[in-house]
C-alpha cells in the first residue's frame, strides 16, 4: 500500500503510543535502580514499528471504544520489547543489532539485559491493569485483559514458541510444526493485542469471534513476512542483521515454501484477516491497513 494511503488516524495513534511509552517509563521505573531502568528505557524507547499497540488502538476504536486506551497499547509493546531483548541474547539468536542500534546486551551486558527483560514482565502486567482501570472497565474485564497478556507472553505463547524455535534449529520441521512455532512465538502476542482491544471495547459474540480470527491471521502472517524479509532485505533496511535465520539453521517459511510461496501464504492470511471482519462491518481502513502492512512492509 502506498504511503499516502496510510489513514491519518494511524499517525496520530503512533504519536499517542510514543507518548504513553515515555509516560509509563517516567512513572513506572522510579523504584527501579540504574542501570536496569536505563536498560528498560533503551529497549522501549528505541524505535520500532509499534504494530502491536497500533492493533490495540485500532481494534478498540473499530469495536466502538471511545476512551484513551494508550496505556493498554503500551502494555503489549512492553512485552514485545522484552521479547526482543531476550531474543537477541547470546544464548538465543545472539544478535548485535536491533532497531538500527546495538542490541541491549551489547550496550549494558548480558546480566543487565537478562534482568531488564524479566523486569518488563510485571511492568507490562501492571501497565495493562492501570490501562484497564483508566478506561473504567469492570473488574472482570480488567482481569481478563491482564490474563490475555500474560497467557500470550508465557510458556503457552511467546516464551514457549521461542523454546520450540531454538530447539528446531538445524532440524527438518514440517510445515505444521513451523506454523505452530510461529503462531506461538509471534502470533500469540499479536492475537492478544487484538483481543485486548476487543475486551476493552466490550466486544462480544460475533464481533469478538471475527476479531479473534483477524488477530490469529495477522499474527501468523507477520512472522512469515519477518522470515521473508530476513532472507530478502538488507541489514540497513531491517535495522537488524539480515540472513540471520539461515546462519542459525532456523526453519523458516521461505526455506519450506520458497520465497514466492511464503509471500503468497502471507498475503492469503492478510486477505483472510480482512475477510473475517467484513461480514460484521468491522473492517475499518485502519484494520485493513494494519493487516496489509504486516505483509507488505519493507522492515
Ligand atoms: C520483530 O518484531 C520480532 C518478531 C516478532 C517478528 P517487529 O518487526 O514488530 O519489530 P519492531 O518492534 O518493529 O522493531
Ligand atoms: C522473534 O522471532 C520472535 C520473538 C518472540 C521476539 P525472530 O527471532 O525471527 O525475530 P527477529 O528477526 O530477531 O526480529
Ligand atoms: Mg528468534
Ligand atoms: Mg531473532
Ligand atoms: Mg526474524
Amino acid at each position: 500500500m502506498a504511503a499516502d494511503d496510510v489513514p491519518a488516524s494511524l499517525a496520530a495513534a503512533h504519536r499517542a503510543i510514543e507518548e504513553a511509552l515515555v509516560h509509563v517509563c517516567d512513572r513506572g521505573l522510579i523504584d527501579v535502580s540504574a542501570p536496569i531502568a536505563d536498560a528498560v528505557r533503551y529497549s522501549m524507547l528505541g524505535g520500532g514499528k509499534r504494530l502491536r499497540p497500533q492493533l490495540v488502538l485500532a481494534v478498540y476504536r473499530a469495536a466502538g471504544g471511545t476512551g484513551d486506551a494508550s496505556l493498554l497499547a503500551a502494555s503489549v509493546e512492553i512485552v514485545h520489547a522484552y521479547s526482543l531483548v531476550h531474543d537477541d541474547l547470546p544464548c538465543m539468536d545472539n544478535d548485535s543489532v536491533r532497531r538500527g542500534r546495538p542490541t541491549l546486551h551489547r550496550v549494558f551486558g548480558v546480566t543487565v539485559a537478562t534482568i531488564a527483560g524479566v523486569t518488563m514482565v510485571p511492568f507490562a502486567a501492571r501497565t495493562a491493569l492501570e490501562g484497564a482501570h483508566a478506561l473504567g472497565l469492570p473488574l472482570e474485564a480488567c482481569g481478563s485483559i491482564v490474563r490475555q497478556l500474560m497467557r500470550a507472553s508465557g510458556a503457552g505463547g511467546m516464551v514457549g514458541g521461542q523454546l520450540l524455535d531454538l530447539e528446531g534449529e538445524g532440524k527438518a520441521l514440517s510445515l505444521a510444526d513451523l506454523e505452530r512455532i510461529h503462531r506461538a512465538k509471534t502470533g500469540a502476542l499479536i492475537a492478544a493485542s487484538v483481543r485486548i482491544g476487543a475486551i476493552a471495547a466490550s466486544a462480544s459474540g460475533a464481533h469478538a469471534r471475527a476479531l479473534d480470527r483477524y488477530g490469529e491471521s495477522v499474527g501468523l502472517a507477520f512472522q512469515i513476512a519477518d522470515d521473508v524479509l530476513d532472507a530478502t532485505a538488507t541489514s540497513e533496511q531491517l535495522g537488524k542483521t539480515a540472513g540471520r535465520d539461515a546462519a542459525l539453521g532456523k526453519v523458516t517459511y521461505p526455506a519450506v515454501l520458497g520465497v514466492e510461496g511464503a509471500i503468497a501464504r502471507a498475503s492469503e492470511l492478510a486477505d483472510e484477516a480482512c475477510r473475517a471482519l467484513e461480514p460484521v462491518s468491522l473492517l475499518t481502513p485502519e484494520l485493513e491497513h494494519l493487516a496489509r502492512f504486516s505483509v507488505s512492509r519493507r522492515s
